[in-house]
Order: C-alpha cells, then structure tokens, then sequence
C-alpha cells in the first residue's frame, strides 16, 4: 500500500530504512520540509500525519507510514494559496532567513489541535478545567521543540497569536 503524501499516493521507498524526511526531501523533491539537526532536536522537519498530528520526519522511517497520509507544508493549503498561519508569519515578520519556518508552521497547525483536543502543556495551570487558556505562555511552551536560529521567536508567537484570535472572531 503506498503512502500518501499531501493528498497524493507516493511509493515506499525499498530500502526500509529511508526516513520520512529523506523520502518527502529526497525521493519526492518537496524541499519545503527541512534538514536541521537529523536528530530529533530542532524541529525543522516537522510535518502532519493522518488527522493533523506533529511529528518529526527525521525520526520516522517512511515505511511506518505505508497506508497512512503526511502533509508538509507544500499541502497546507491549497496550491497558489497561503494558509492564514503562512499569511501571518508574513504579517507579524515571524522569520528571518525562513529555514525553520516550514517546521513552526506545521509545528503550530499540530500544536492548536493539540490544545484544541485538551491536551495539557508544562504550563497549563489549571489541569481541570474544560478549556485551555490559549496564551502567549502556552505558544511559547508548547513551540519549544521547534528551534529558530534567527531568534524570531517574538513574531512566531504574534503570528500564531493572530491566527488564533483570527479564527476564534
Ligand atoms: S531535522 Fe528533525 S528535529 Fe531537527
Ligand atoms: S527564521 Fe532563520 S532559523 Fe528561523
């Protein structure tokens, strides 16, 4: 069964020790998800599986994904479109040089379902209660394994702020 990446069938590579980063990279050529670190420490390769969940490609073997289906940044929105969190990183200058952007982009998609599922960070003060507070301190937390060596962290967090209160008006 193949995989299927934004919302196309691709073939499993055959040598099963490929990761999800080096198929989407290498063997599809979608060059918006990046290598950083390789190691599962920057966050720069993060993408979505199956209902939006994050993870990191680079620590993912293609093959376990076989049947299941990845969206990268390429197939966040929908082609010669932006998604409202891509069009507020624009806004609010949330990067630099853009190399872990694709990553906070997919990061922070995954990260609102998350919170919006009730899933509770270090932060979270109140563990009980029926919904999470969506503040800066929680992005902040809950963004913490997405790194950006550009230091544009004050505007990733205005850009994800603002698609928060975008959505929820
Ligand atoms: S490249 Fe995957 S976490 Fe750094
Ligand atoms: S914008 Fe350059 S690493 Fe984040």
């Amino acid at each position: 069964m193949p995989i299927t990446i934004n919302g196309a069938p691709a073939a499993l590579p055959d040598d099963p020790r490929v990761s999800l980063l080096d198929l989407v990279r290498e063997h599809l050529h979608l060059y918006g998800t990046k290598k950083g670190c390789n190691q599962g420490a920057c966050g720069a390769c993060t993408v979505l599986v199956d209902d939006g969940v994050r993870i990191l490609s680079c620590m993912a073997l293609a093959v376990q994904y076989e049947g299941r289906s990845v969206t990268t940044i390429e197939g966040l929105a929908a082609p010669g479109g932006l998604h409202p969190l891509q069009r507020e990183f624009i806004e609010h200058d949330g990067f630099q040089c853009g190399y872990c952007t694709p990553g906070q982009i997919c990061s922070a998609v995954g990260m609102k379902a998350e919170w919006q599922r009730g899933v509770p960070s270090h932060v979270t003060q109140d563990l009980c209660a029926e919904t999470i507070a969506f503040s800066a301190d929680e992005v902040r937390e809950r963004m913490s394994g997405n790194l950006c060596r550009c230091g544009a962290y004050n505007g990733i967090v205005a850009a994800i702020t603002a698609e928060h209160a975008e959505v929820a008006e």
